[in-house]
Formats: structure tokens, C-alpha cells, sequence
């Protein structure tokens, strides 16, 4: 059993454990299309993008649509930052369209080739996510702290995990939940029915990873 020694959380902390859990995930999604030969993997790896792109789709759009309106409603000058973030989000999107198209691709007609743009495809999408969450910890999240406190974070926070259904809910906590034991992070507060469920989803995760054939392949151990 890992002991979890996380510090006390703040409002920032949900940001940084989901960052690094769509960092992390996305590298690996790449890499395991780029190393295997197997397509026996694809159906498992067609899940896990699905997830993942919904989960990152749904991160940018809490963000542009509730979260960064908010610091500008109580902090006007954020409103600079707010709009690049929007613009970044957008070419985001855009290459995780492009992302999609080349797995949807590789998943009806798995050549080598499909295969290896289809990594490109995913690898490209993680360089520029990486680079946009850098500069989202570095110059936003320091203003969002102080404009919203880490209950009212928590609350949102509850908020989307409601919007996106059972099955989802369980990937993703369990994902959340596998970040924040390698990396040290606080997770957020889970409700009782959710902590009673945390073993299963755990099992549930590692059972689609192992499907798709990267269980070993970055941080999951
Ligand atoms: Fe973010
Ligand atoms: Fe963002």
C-alpha cells in the first residue's frame, strides 16, 4: 500500500493533477502507438483516446466557459490573459481534431503508416498542450487562486465530475487518483460513495490500460 503523504490542497492543485495526468497520458497514448506492432491493441487504445479527449476537451471548455470568466469578473485586468488562453485552447482543439481524424484512420485501416501519424498526430497535440499548461501554471493559475478560493474551486470542480457520466467519472478519478500517488498530489475531496468505489475504478482503469497495451509504458507501475 503507497502511503500518501500530499501537503494540505489548494485551489491550484486540481489544476496541476490534471495537467500532469493529461501530460502523462497523452505521452503514453503516443508512445504505445508508436512502439507496438500488435493492432490487437487498437480497440483499447480507440478507448482510452476517447476518454482522453474528452477529458481534455471538457478541461479547456471549463476554463474558457466558467473558470477564467469568473477571474475576470473579479479581477478585470485578467481579461488579456483570458483572451490569449481562448486562442491557445482553440489551436488546442484544432489539433486534437487532427488527432482524432489520424486514430479514427488508423483504427479502420492500421498500416504501419496510419499507425506512426497517428503518434505523430498525438505526440504534436502533447508538445503544444505541454507548452500551453506551462505557461497556464506559470502566469494564470497564480491570478485564479486569488480570485477564486479552493472551496469555491472544489465546488466547480464537483460540478463538472457530475456533467460527464458514471463510467467517465470512474476512469477519470482513477486516473487523477494514479497521478496523485506517483507524483505526491493532493487529490481532491472525494464523496463517500466515491471513496467506497475507489478500489473497483482503480481495477477498471488498469484493466483498459492493460487492453491497450500500456500499462507499462510511463507512469502507471
Ligand atoms: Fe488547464
Ligand atoms: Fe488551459
Amino acid at each position: 500500500m503507497t502511503l500518501h503523504t500530499a501537503p494540505p490542497r489548494t485551489a491550484s492543485d486540481g489544476f496541476v493533477l490534471v495537467h500532469r495526468t493529461l501530460i502523462d497520458t497523452g505521452q503514453r497514448l503516443a508512445l504505445a502507438l508508436r512502439l507496438s506492432a500488435d493492432d490487437r491493441d487498437l480497440p483499447g487504445l480507440v478507448e482510452i483516446w476517447n476518454f482522453y479527449r474528452a477529458g481534455l476537451a471538457e478541461h479547456h471548455e471549463g476554463e474558457t466557459q466558467v473558470i477564467f470568466p469568473l477571474v475576470t469578473q473579479r479581477d478585470s485586468a485578467f481579461a488579456e490573459l483570458e483572451a490569449s488562453m481562448a486562442g491557445e485552447h482553440a489551436e488546442l482543439d484544432g489539433l486534437l481534431a487532427v488527432a482524432d481524424r489520424a486514430i479514427v484512420a488508423t483504427a479502420s485501416d492500421p498500416t504501419p503508416a496510419s499507425r506512426a501519424s497517428a503518434a505523430d498526430a498525438v505526440g504534436a497535440l502533447v508538445d503544444a498542450l505541454d507548452g500551453h499548461l506551462r505557461r497556464e501554471e506559470d502566469l494564470v493559475i497564480p491570478r485564479v487562486v486569488v480570485a477564486i478560493s479552493a472551496d469555491e474551486m472544489s465546488a466547480i470542480e464537483r460540478g463538472f465530475l457530475r456533467r460527464i457520466g458514471s463510467r467517465r467519472i470512474a476512469l477519470t478519478v482513477a486516473a487523477l487518483d494514479e497521478t496523485a500517488h506517483r507524483e505526491h498530489l493532493p487529490m481532491p475531496p472525494l464523496p463517500w460513495a466515491a471513496r467506497l468505489a475507489l478500489p473497483m475504478w482503480r481495477k477498471r482503469y488498469r484493466r483498459v490500460l492493460a487492453g491497450a497495451g500500456i500499462t507499462d509504458i510511463g507512469g502507471a507501475s
